[in-house]
């Protein structure tokens, strides 16, 4: 079975959840490789909802094995809620899931900096998911982290590291933000009771991972956020602090690139952003709010609504080139159904110049206007449609007309949030 990358093509939250479960049949790994519990992946499984934060959404496949990548940065109290809740709901999570040892540990001081971080920034905040990614990365990169391998340190050790950790990012909260500071020996030992409960489950990425390596076993790479949140070629600073794109695969697994397999974007069919940032295909008003009522638009991890706008074309057609996608799946056609007039960003006018790349770096892409390419709408609901035939015919020129545009297939088309509700197209849907 051909291994296969699913990268997010926009600011996250396109459905990416709802793709890696459907194509996760059969496939013996599902594998994050970055980012933490700032990702809300939303499965539906019959009318049972499932939101998942930290765990692959692969885990709903019993047997699957899933593995948490190094390049993550793992808070374990939140991941031992969510491994507890699964189990709860009857879904075997302990005896298929491994965590890399060179993931990142997120404490919670991570995430009082983020918070208070953002509160200072005031008007200028990112609008993170505060749940304290930045300064994990932080740490990692600075080299102060602890990582996932150290909840198998001697626990001794390991209560000493988390006590000098805490005390010294209590400098920073008590000095800098005058807040008050953490409680470190209680959290250290609340630290020593999740190593108890995750030393099985740590593993050495490159042992664990050979059969991977070798081609013996399948793997599916579950992206998380969006190729516009990367950190390097996203809408710096509005961003998140980990790389979504392709290169997070290999430095988030250590697997080598000619594991990789398919490359496969997923796109809402419309767009969506949460937090700060620009944004120029946004709807404000009535329109958006349609949308977002329509398309059910607010957020998995913070429930914060989201800011919803047309389908941008040269945002997307970046992810497809930077990516090196090979087929994308669109999410969420369903949503556009009932609209007079289906719009698409095909180029922006920066300060009186048509503009038909995408601008990377956020002070360009703040003062683009977008240019459209209007399409009718359809009237007929399409969550029922199973093959391209059914779709009505408005709908299917729109979808040829991305595919077009994106310069690669369109290998699925979603429909509504359930598991069924997928056409597969893998010849693409231009007739
Ligand atoms: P952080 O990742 O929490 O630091 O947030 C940085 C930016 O990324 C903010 O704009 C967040 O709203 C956005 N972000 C982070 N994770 C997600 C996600 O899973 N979906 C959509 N946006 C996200």
């Amino acid at each position: 079975m051909e291994n296969r990358v699913i990268i997010g093509g926009q600011w996250g939250d396109e459905g990416k959840g709802k793709v890696v479960d459907a194509l996760s049949e059969g496939v013996d790994w599902v594998i994050r490789y970055q980012g933490g519990a700032n990702a809300g992946h939303t499965i539906y499984i019959g009318e049972d909802k499932h939101v998942l934060h930290l765990i692959p959404s692969g885990i709903l496949r019993p047997g699957t094995k899933c593995l948490l990548g190094g390049g993550m940065v793992i808070d374990p109290w939140s991941l031992r809620d969510e491994i507890l809740a699964l189990e709860q709901r009857g879904v075997e999570v302990r005896p298929h899931l491994m965590i890399s040892a060179n993931a990142q540990m997120l404490l919670p001081y991570h995430q009082r900096l983020d918070e208070l971080r953002e509160e200072r920034l005031k008007r200028q905040c990112i609008g993170t998911t505060g749940r304290g990614i930045g300064p994990a990365y932080l740490d990692k990169v600075q080299r102060t982290g602890l990582r996932m391998g150290d909840l198998r340190l001697p626990l001794e050790n390991l209560e000493r590291k988390c006590i000098e950790k805490v005390l010294s990012a209590n400098e920073l909260l008590s000095e800098f933000y005058q807040a008050d500071p953490l409680p470190s020996r209680v959290l250290a030992g609340e630290l020593v009771d999740l190593a108890r409960f995750f030393a099985p489950m740590v593993v050495d990425p490159y042992t664990a991972l050979r059969p991977v390596r070798e081609g013996r076993e399948s793997a599916l790479f579950e992206g998380a956020q969006g190729t516009l949140l990367d950190i390097d070629h996203g809408t710096y600073p509005y961003v998140t602090s980990s790389n979504c794109t392709v290169g997070g695969v290999l430095t988030g697994t250590g697997l080598p690139p000619q594991v990789l397999g398919d490359i496969n974007g997923i796109f809402k069919a419309y767009l969506t952003r949460v937090g700060n940032g620009p944004f120029p295909t946004e709807l404000l008003g009535e329109q958006g709010e349609a949308l977002r009522e329509a398309g059910g638009e607010f957020g998995a991890t913070t429930g914060r609504a989201r800011r919803c706008g047309w389908f941008d074309l040269l945002g997307a057609r970046y992810a497809v080139d930077i990516n090196g996608m090979t087929g994308v799946v669109i999410t969420k056609l369903d949503v556009l159904d009932g609209m007079p007039a289906v719009k698409v960003a095909t180029a922006y006018d920066l300060d009186g110049e048509t503009v038909e790349a995408f601008p990377v770096g956020s002070g360009r892409l703040s003062r683009c206007r977008p240019v459209y390419t209007e399409f009718p709408g359809w009237e007929k609901p399409t969550g029922d449609c199973r093959a391209l035939t059914d779709l009505p015919a408005a709908a299917r020129k729109y979808l040829e007309f991305l595919e077009d545009r994106l310069g690669t297939l369109i290998i699925g088309v979603s429909v509504g949030r359930r598991r069924d509700q997928v056409i597969w197209t893998p010849t693409g849907v231009t007739a």
